[in-house]
């Protein structure tokens, strides 16, 4: 595996130069770093699957320069597609829409639909625009493992299963892309992120309908599993007020202890390790896969993450604490 910095001009040509040859390349987008194949080339993409521990049957989102490629992927692009991507892209929006039938069936887990999205990130556009494809990229961690948001974390992640990682420092947005089922009757929500239902339903001059839950989707969705995105460590969520008498518990009982505060003036203690993260959701978001990861390393025997409220800018966050953590 090699590491490269965005200031090197060679990297990209590098990196394109591996995928054209079926390789993989891990870039940094502005939710979280992507771990990268040519979508037109069924064995590389199932080198990503080999890489992450993923199971065949879970879609990849395919990463495209501009809207006027979504043709090339989409079987039908429904206005909203047009609406939505002109507003959003490139950003943190992807869309399902159905493919076309030159879409391997490898990169949609056997899926009839695509998952399409324009990320906004000057060295993941630089590279899409050289490539001039469509480049397949879940986020570059282990099946069921934090979110990369850092080279780094990818390093920690995939070692030597990656060809290149493309550094291009600390993501900005911090969690995963919001997606949008655009391929059935109404416009779904199936994961939330820092574009929101409210911003979505401003374009599209309609309602969205909310996400089926894991229990009744048939759709063998990552994201939607129970604990997801778990720390090692068992991690749990606790509400503001019963932090104190939480952490008192677990200390008396010769526990180490972790804790993600973002209200809570807590003081760290011998057996207390306490990040604290910023009290807006944008910048919580950003740091929270980069704090849980710190937090995990540490050789704890229990996380507390203060619970955040249950506002709609808290929804993508709170989705991702769900996934991450048990419930007091
Ligand atoms: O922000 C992001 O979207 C990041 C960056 C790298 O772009 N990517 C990412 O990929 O989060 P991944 O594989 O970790 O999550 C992709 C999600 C999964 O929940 C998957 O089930 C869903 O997209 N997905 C992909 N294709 C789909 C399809 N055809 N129908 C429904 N869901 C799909
Ligand atoms: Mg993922």
């Amino acid at each position: 595996m090699k590491l490269m910095p965005t200031a090197d001009a060679a990297a990209i040509g590098y990196a394109v130069q591996l995928l054209r040859q079926g390789r993989l390349v891990a870039f940094p987008t502005e939710t979280v770093y992507g771990l990268g194949a040519d979508a037109a080339n069924p064995d590389a993409v199932r080198r990503i699957f080999a890489a992450k521990g993923r199971p065949a049957d879970h879609p990849l989102i395919v990463h495209i320069k501009d809207a006027e490629a979504l043709t090339d992927w989409a079987a039908v692009v429904p206005d909203a597609a047009w609406k939505l991507a002109a507003h959003f892209w490139p950003g943190p929006l992807a869309l399902i829409l159905s493919k076309k039938p030159c879409v391997s069936m490898t990169v949609t887990g056997g899926q009839a639909t695509v998952a399409l999205r324009v990320p906004n990130h000057p060295l993941a556009l630089g590279l899409l625009q050289a490539f001039d494809g469509g480049i397949a990229a879940p986020s570059a961690n282990r099946f069921c493992r934090i979110s990369p948001t850092q080279a780094s974390h990818v390093v920690e992640e995939l070692g030597d299963a990656v060809d290149l990682i493309l550094d291009g420092g600390a993501c900005q947005v911090g969690v995963e892309s919001t997606i949008v089922d655009l391929s059935g009757g109404h416009p779904r929500l199936l994961r939330p992120g820092h574009i929101t239902p409210f911003d979505i339903e401003a374009v599209l001059q309609t309602g969205l309908l909310m996400p089926v839950s894991a229990q009744s989707a048939t759709l063998r969705a990552p994201g939607m599993m129970a604990l997801h995105y778990a720390p090692t460590t068992v991690a749990m969520r606790c509400p503001t007020v019963d932090l104190p008498a939480g952490i008192q518990q677990l200390t008396t009982d010769g526990k180490r202890v972790g804790v993600l505060a973002y209200r809570h003036p807590l003081v760290a203690s011998k057996r207390v390790h306490i990040i604290h993260v910023p009290e807006q959701a944008d910048s919580y978001a950003q740091a929270l896969y980069a704090s849980l990861r710190e937090l995990d390393g540490l050789q704890l025997d229990m996380i507390l993450v203060e619970q955040p409220p249950e506002t709609a800018a808290w929804q993508a966050i709170n989705d991702r604490l769900r996934k991450a953590t048990i419930a007091f």
